[in-house]
């Protein structure tokens, strides 16, 4: 059976730098705070017009396409993930194959948040080693820019969050021990409301005894978008920082061990952790926990925020270019966010 192994990757960021102290023109907040709790420094937004999550992701594509030595025509399945998509549906995949030219092949939107490239890589290396199909596109992009509360309200989220798109492409390899060793996925639905977007959305308070949108519920429509949820700034994020950063500093180094004991290998063996970059603070916690030396780990969150399913692909793609990840490297991708869901990608380069 073959194993995957990434061909190509690519990465884009917007060129509009947003700094802390940008932000405090719309909200009070300052930059000591920022980076004391998140080690962010800056992020990058989208041009308000022109630039969509999926056009991001096509010029990522475009670079870890031509890495492959291929063409986007070769391309025979898409797998993107985003929590931000284009449009409510249909999915930011139809629209990437129709604007890159592509042949009528697959093509999947992932909804997994923080953990959606990780979940995206699983989906397509079991395509692959089942061989089913030669060349995936594996997608991650989010234009947060566009959904967040940009009032003080908003600002324990707001701050942390940026725009940006990673891709790789997967092949298959017969290479003794290379490629994609193994991948983990979890998931824990109790804490569903913790780190989370309830409107628009047809859960008509359903889940939760404290409503989670205003609607008047004799109508019978206007419950998905009602006026009242925009009057409320009840169609924005919502988190329990703590919660998440005691449940992902718990699991993060779960799902690296899981992932090593699976291979039988340990830290030791590791070359390179890309975490999700959530938070400086978590990853430092996850480093220092698993006794990573500082050159085992690699984050960028202080230049480009959290950018939700894109940074792994985003920090994956900086490191091989600095020359980080060279081949014959053990490298192991982890993710942990909102649902909660986690998994972990082990890779040999
Ligand atoms: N600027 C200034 N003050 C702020 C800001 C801000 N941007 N945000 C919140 N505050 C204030 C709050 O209003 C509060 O003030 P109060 O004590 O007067 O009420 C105080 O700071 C503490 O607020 P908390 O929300 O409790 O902030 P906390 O200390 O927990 O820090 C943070 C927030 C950084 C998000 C923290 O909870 C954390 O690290 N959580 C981990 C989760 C995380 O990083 N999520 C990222 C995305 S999720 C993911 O990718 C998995």
């Amino acid at each position: 059976m073959p194993r995957s192994f990434i061909a190509g990757i690519g990465m884009y960021v917007p060129e509009n730098i947003v700094t802390n102290n940008d932000l405090t023109k719309y909200m009070d907040t300052s930059d000591e705070w920022i980076q004391e709790r998140t080690g962010i420094k800056e992020r990058r937004y989208a041009k308000r017009t022109g630039e969509t999550t999926t056009t991001m992701g096509i010029e990522a594509a475009k670079i870890a396409i031509e890495r492959a030595g291929i063409t986007p025509q070769d391309i025979d399945f898409i797998v993107f993930a985003t929590l931000s998509p284009d449009y409510y549906f249909p999915g930011c995949g139809v629209l990437l194959q129709r604007e890159m030219k592509m042949k009528e092949i697959g093509a999947l939107d992932i909804r997994n948040q923080c953990s959606g490239f990780v979940y995206a890589l699983s989906v397509a290396d079991q395509f692959i080693r089942s061989g089913t199909y030669k060349n995936i596109l594996v997608v991650g992009s989010e234009k947060h820019s566009f959904g967040l509360d940009f009032s003080t309200r908003g600002r324990n989220i707001s701050v942390i969050f940026g725009d940006g798109a990673g891709a790789v492409v997967l092949q298959p390899t017969e290479k003794e021990g290379h490629g994609i060793l193994s991948t983990h996925l979890h998931s824990d639905g109790e804490s569903a409301e913790m780190l989370a977007m309830f409107n628009p959305g047809t859960h008509a308070n359903h889940w939760m005894e404290q409503p989670l949108a205003s609607f008047n519920d004799a109508e019978i429509a206007d419950m998905f978008m009602s006026h009242k949820m925009i009057d409320n700034a009840e169609n924005f994020p919502v988190m329990d920082g703590p919660a998440v950063f005691k449940k992902a500093i718990v699991k993060f180094p779960e799902v690296i061990k899981e992932a090593l004991a699976a291979n039988n290998l340990t830290t030791a063996d590791l070359n390179l952790l890309v975490p999700h970059q959530a938070n400086l603070r978590i990853a430092q916690f996850v480093q220092q926990k698993l006794g990573l030396r500082d050159d085992q780990v690699y984050n960028n969150i202080q230049k480009f925020g959290n950018t939700t399913a894109a940074s792994i692909p985003i920090a994956l793609c900086e490191a091989w270019e600095q020359g980080k990840v060279k081949e014959g490297d053990l490298v192991c991708l982890a993710a942990f966010g909102s649902g909660f869901t986690w998994g972990s990608v082990l890779v040999r380069w």
